[in-house]
């Protein structure tokens, strides 16, 4: 329970809507810790403050001693909506475009020689938002006609529920696909009631979405050739970095590749890659 002795109210609380003291931050802070091992830093509280204020609203509280005291009696009931609140989902096609293009140039010619026998290929794209990064994958992997025939899937994970269904819905405002290159353009449809563009079916239907918090046990049986988790670790403290890097390691084949975001390195994290420049790390054992 929330003591509410503590009544230290942080940031300018004269023109706040809902008192919340540092007592409560801690407490959220610990949550988001528990989790989901997103690591909330003292300059982030203004920003937890707009995005939890909107849940106090709807549930019609008055402070966020009772939001705390929702969180700490009842966590079931207010866990989905706590998660989807706290995590942030930025992402786009073909950010990062570089890493397309090592996909396209490098890595997926390689695989068509490893795995010519197998003819299978499996990638994961781990904290895959509401989607891009999924599809553009997808996008590359069907630019490829000589893969026609070929086992290919994308397993697609998020812990966000709602950013889970958005991306199974492979529907998106026109604008979001101004910076797709033009080779991938064809995989969009222009839905001619709305200023939404929809992903096709021939790229949709290589992918699997899931929600899946990367903290907790991993459903998946056998290995993946590529993951991509790009830009979801900048929120985790380095013990958890740690033991995700080394996990992502064991689940990934011999020479397997990892992509990560553009303020993320493995320097001092894990020695289970080699660098291939640019955030491209292929395993090493
Ligand atoms: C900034 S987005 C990155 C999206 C995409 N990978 C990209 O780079 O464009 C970070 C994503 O990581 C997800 N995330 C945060 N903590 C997570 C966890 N513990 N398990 C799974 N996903 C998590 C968030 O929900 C969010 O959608």
């Amino acid at each position: 329970m929330v003591n509410p002795s503590r009544t230290a109210v942080v940031g300018d609380h004269e023109a706040r809507e809902f008192p919340m003291s540092i007592a409560n931050f801690e407490i959220i802070k610990r949550i988001a810790m528990e989790w989901t091992g997103i690591s909330l830093s003292d300059h982030k509280r203004n920003m937890i403050y707009g995005r939890l204020s909107r849940r106090l609203r709807a549930l019609g509280l008055s402070d966020f001693n009772q939001y705390c005291n929702l969180l700490e009696a009842s966590p079931a009931a207010e866990k989905t909506e706590f998660i989807n609140s706290i995590t942030t989902n930025l992402t786009a096609f073909f950010r990062e475009i570089h890493h397309f293009e090592y996909l396209a140039r490098t890595v997926i010619p390689n695989l068509m020689r490893a795995n010519a026998a197998s003819r299978k290929i499996r990638i994961w794209s781990a904290g895959c938002s509401t989607g891009e990064e999924p599809y553009s994958i997808a996008m590359v992997f069907k630019s490829f006609s000589a893969l026609k025939g070929w086992d290919v899937k994308i397993l697609a994970t998020d812990l966000d529920s709602n950013v889970v269904a958005k991306g199974a819905g492979a529907v998106y405002p026109i604008d979001r696909a101004e910076g797709v290159p033009d080779k991938y353009r064809q995989f969009f449809k222009r839905d001619k009631t709305s200023n939404n563009v929809q992903i096709k079916d021939s790229v949709r239907e290589l992918i699997r979405f899931r929600q899946l918090n990367l903290l907790h046990e991993w459903p998946m049986r056998g290995s993946f050739d590529i993951i991509f988790c790009r830009n979801v670790v900048i929120y985790f403290d380095l013990p958890t970095q740690k033991k995700l890097f080394n996990r992502y390691a064991d689940m990934l084949v011999d020479n397997g590749h990892l992509f990560i975001g553009h303020s993320e390195n493995l320097y001092k994290v894990t020695d289970r890659f080699n660098s291939m420049g640019r955030t491209i790390y292929q395993k090493a054992y």
